[in-house]
């Protein structure tokens, strides 16, 4: 067994602390407040070769593997949880099911645009009636001489407002259930597609999401994605590797409300001295460092087989679901740490705590994840 990471995921991790301490950490904060979408961070992510990190060179991506993509997708959330799905999303939700489904043609077109920041993705699965039931989409597809024409409404679409390309899902075929879904590479130009007002949000608050409306909107068939009628199985292999990416996410606010804490217990003084003397406060910091290192070690496990080509979608669920879970607690707890102070927005503490929850939600909920890691026991996995 090799803990060691190599030159390159040295290298990425390196270059991603750099860029988030120096140049996102110091506007998280602002982000939040004013719900801003970070522009000028996207375009310095696309500089680093951070929007499309698991791509090949030859499609304009960064060439590294996915141990590297979680390394620096903990570095960027650590300091600002909405750049971080930002990231998150155009990596895994957009340019990796294009890189593995799409024809050649169609990766010179958009994945190479996309993996190299020039363009930015969303994924659009949720609909009003089909959340953690994926299956039930509702929004059509039909065949029409020369292509097909699409109606419906998307919902919760991260990167939506701001997004130039979308990944999404139809139903072609009511009767065939989930074998009746086709996946499209949607132009968010393309007549017919219009989005709503961005969503006000508890947390991740610079990260926009919204409804998409989908009217009479006419695509040929070369922005098929996939075979027809195989979009489920886009879509769920698409999930596994995204649940890595919000488990390293989550990794990444769960470090900061632990450093946030920690800096804090050795300068704020109760009773005669710093209160990371009090074993009240040193028993807290001692689990949350436990938990983000177990955390973590399962995220990278999971990249680690993804990057190998091993199964890995039950550790890729098990990674979310723990990671999730101890982002909340470990910000829940930094608020104790911090007491009063930690109630108020003067300090970082009550941002983490906001952003945390998302991650028990978004690309499949923790009773979600459950269902998928049973799934897999049951089937000997
Ligand atoms: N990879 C490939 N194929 C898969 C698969 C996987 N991981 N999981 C299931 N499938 C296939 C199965 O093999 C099966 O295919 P066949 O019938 O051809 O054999 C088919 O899919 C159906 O499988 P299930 O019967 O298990 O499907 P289900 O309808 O019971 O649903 C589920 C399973 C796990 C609950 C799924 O619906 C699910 O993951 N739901 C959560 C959806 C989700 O995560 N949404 C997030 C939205 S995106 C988002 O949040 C992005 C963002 O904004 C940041």
């Amino acid at each position: 067994m090799q803990f060691e990471l190599t030159d390159d995921q040295q290298m990425v991790q390196k270059t991603a602390r750099d860029f988030a301490t120096a140049e996102v950490l110091p506007k998280a904060a602002e982000i939040d407040r004013e719900h801003r979408h970070p522009k000028e961070l996207v375009a310095r992510m696309a500089e680093l070769g951070f929007l499309g990190i698991a791509i090949d060179d030859k499609w304009g991506g960064a060439g590294m593997d996915h141990v590297a993509y979680v390394l620096a997708m903990e570095e960027i959330s650590r300091a600002c949880a909405s750049t971080g799905v930002i990231m998150s999303v155009n990596n895994s939700l957009v340019c990796d099911p294009i890189s593995r489904f799409a024809t050649d043609a169609q990766k010179a077109r958009w994945l190479t645009p996309l993996a190299s920041g020039k363009l930015l993705g969303c994924f659009a699965l949720s609909e009003p009636e089909a959340g953690s039931d994926a299956a039930a989409q509702r929004t059509t597809a039909e065949r029409v001489d020369g292509g097909w024409v699409i109606n419906g409404v998307k919902n919760w679409i991260t990167n939506g407002p701001v997004a130039d390309v979308c990944v999404l899902f139809t139903m072609n075929d009511r009767a065939a259930g989930h074998r009746g879904i086709t996946a499209f590479i949607l132009p968010m130009d393309a007549k017919g597609v219009r989005t709503g007002p961005p969503d006000d949000k508890l947390g991740i608050r610079g990260s926009k999401s919204c409804q998409i409306f989908l009217d009479d909107v006419r695509l040929s068939d070369d922005h098929l994605l996939g075979e027809v009628g195989g979009g489920f199985k886009v879509a769920m292999s698409t999930l596994d590797g995204g649940r890595i990416g919000i488990a390293a996410q989550a990794v990444g606010i769960a470090r900061a409300a632990l450093e946030d804490a920690l800096a804090y217990a050795q300068q704020r003084k109760t009773f005669g001295k710093a209160i990371i003397g009090h074993q009240a406060v040193a028993f807290k910091l001692a689990d949350m460092a436990t938990e983000v290192d177990a955390a973590r070690l399962l995220t990278l496990r999971a990249a680690w087989l993804k990057d190998h080509k091993r199964p890995y979608g039950k550790e890729a669920a098990m990674a979310k679901l723990y990671a999730s879970d101890v982002a909340n607690k470990a910000a829940r707890e930094a608020i104790q740490i911090f007491g009063g102070n930690g109630y108020v927005t003067e300090f970082p503490v009550e941002r983490h705590f906001r952003d945390a929850k998302i991650t028990e939600i978004y690309e499949g909920t923790s009773e979600i994840q459950r269902l998928v890691i049973a799934g897999a026991l049951a089937k000997g996995a």
